[in-house]
């Protein structure tokens, strides 16, 4: 096993919440990897004899450490892209979740190398913008063989696999499909053949996709298969479905769009963290969600990317950070933090996101003095040096 150690760290955010044991932000420090772990952080001032041993010395030059980024939400099994729907919109045309049916399209069409190298490829895009754990969903298959074939390519490119057949309801052969058959096959023989492949349970909860009733049937057949649940709810208008993840304590509800004070207070309540998507609302020019309401009512809130092909087309943290800091009235201390260990909650981990002894080593060495950069400086690429499971990949 070796041993890492880098030093003069201008700034290290630990990934603290407030009201923790330990600081959130520790200035002049140094980090400790030993194998995958982190094993010491603290002022460099401070490091230990045994710190001072490792194999390997970093000099971070004064520069700032972040944990990596945990993206908690993304659709990265897909063929095609939508840039044509994309152009529309910005000339006027309203978002519409039929779209997803146009890339459920060219995923059936497409082989099982082709989905592979592009998740592949995605998630090498991610590892370069600071992402060291992603969610991955299936959705685009929508047929039993599709779903399942895009969850063993998922289950290729990471740990954290989503089954979301309850994405749309597809067209028949003859017109729109038959909504409650569907949830049919969608419980039933598609579950048989996701569920191995799957650790999460997803649907998507908004009007012309599934009602609460059809999204709640779908939870507890995931359920009773061991598979836990989290909800696509309140993306594109107001719905029951983030009081439905609340009573029924998901660990994370995603979107939270149109919230009400009832929602907000459901969420301060059961503890179901709130994963906001501002990608989203830049590619649809609907409102961004207001994650200092949800702050200010003691909510967990996390940031992801939802990178998919239709709603949200980037894989780029940093650029999820800097809309947040901009548009949804987070510090970028609050956002960094909802980026990295509020990922980790939303994925109910507790070995990533952190930066503190134990913890999976993953941390982005970023080419600017201080975390806030990373919305201060948007569009630049800041990401200097990524480690995952304490080995150097960028
Ligand atoms: O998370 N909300 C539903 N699903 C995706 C959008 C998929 C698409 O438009 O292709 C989302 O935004
Ligand atoms: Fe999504």
């Amino acid at each position: 096993m070796s041993s890492t150690l880098v030093t003069n760290v201008g700034e290290l955010l630990t990934g603290r919440l407030p009201g923790e044991d330990g600081p959130a932000v520790i200035t002049d420090a140094a980090i400790v990897l030993d194998g995958d772990r982190v094993a010491w952080v603290g002022p460099a001032a401070a490091a230990t004899g045994a710190a001072r041993a490792a194999d390997t010395h970093v000099d971070a030059g004064g520069r700032a450490v972040v944990p990596g980024f945990v993206d908690s939400h993304s659709h990265l099994v897909f063929a095609g892209d939508r840039a044509a729907e994309f152009t529309a919109r910005m000339a006027g045309e309203a978002y519409a979740a039929g779209g997803i049916r146009t890339t459920v399209a060219a995923t059936r069409a497409a082989t099982d190398e082709l989905l592979l190298a592009g998740a592949r490829r995605l998630v090498a895009e991610m590892l370069r913008q600071g992402t060291t754990t992603v969610e991955v969903k299936s959705g685009y298959g929508l047929t039993v063989r599709d779903e399942a074939r895009s969850l063993a390519v998922a289950a290729q490119v990471t740990d954290e696999v989503t089954y979301l057949g309850a994405h749309v309801v597809p067209d028949g052969p003859d017109g729109p499909g038959d909504p409650d058959a569907y949830v049919d096959l969608v419980v039933g023989p598609m579950l048989d053949a996701c569920a191995p492949h799957a650790r999460w349970i997803d649907a998507f909860c908004e009007t012309g996709a599934f009602d609460v009733d059809q999204a709640r049937t779908v939870l507890a057949a995931g359920a009773a298969r061991g598979l836990r649940g989290r909800l696509h709810a309140n993306q594109l208008g107001p719905g029951p479905g983030v009081r439905l993840a609340c009573e029924l304590g998901l660990v994370a509800v995603d979107h939270c769009t149109y919230l009400d004070d009832a929602d907000v207070a459901a969420l301060a309540d059961s503890g179901t963290v709130a994963t906001l998507l501002p990608g989203v609302e830049f590619s649809t020019r609907h409102p961004y969600p207001d994650a200092r309401r949800l702050l200010d009512a003691g909510v967990r809130v996390a940031l992801a990317s939802d990178c998919n092909p239709g709603s949200s087309f980037t894989s780029s943290m940093p650029f999820c950070v800097a809309l947040a800091v901009r548009e949804l009235g987070m510090t970028p201390t609050e956002a960094v933090t909802a980026a990295t260990r509020g990922g980790a909650d939303a994925l109910g981990r507790d070995d990533v996101g952190v930066l503190e002894p134990g913890r999976r080593a993953d941390l982005v060495l970023l080419d600017a003095p201080g975390h806030a950069h990373l919305a201060y400086r948007p569009g630049v690429p800041l990401v200097a040096g990524v480690w995952r499971a304490g080995r150097p990949l960028v």
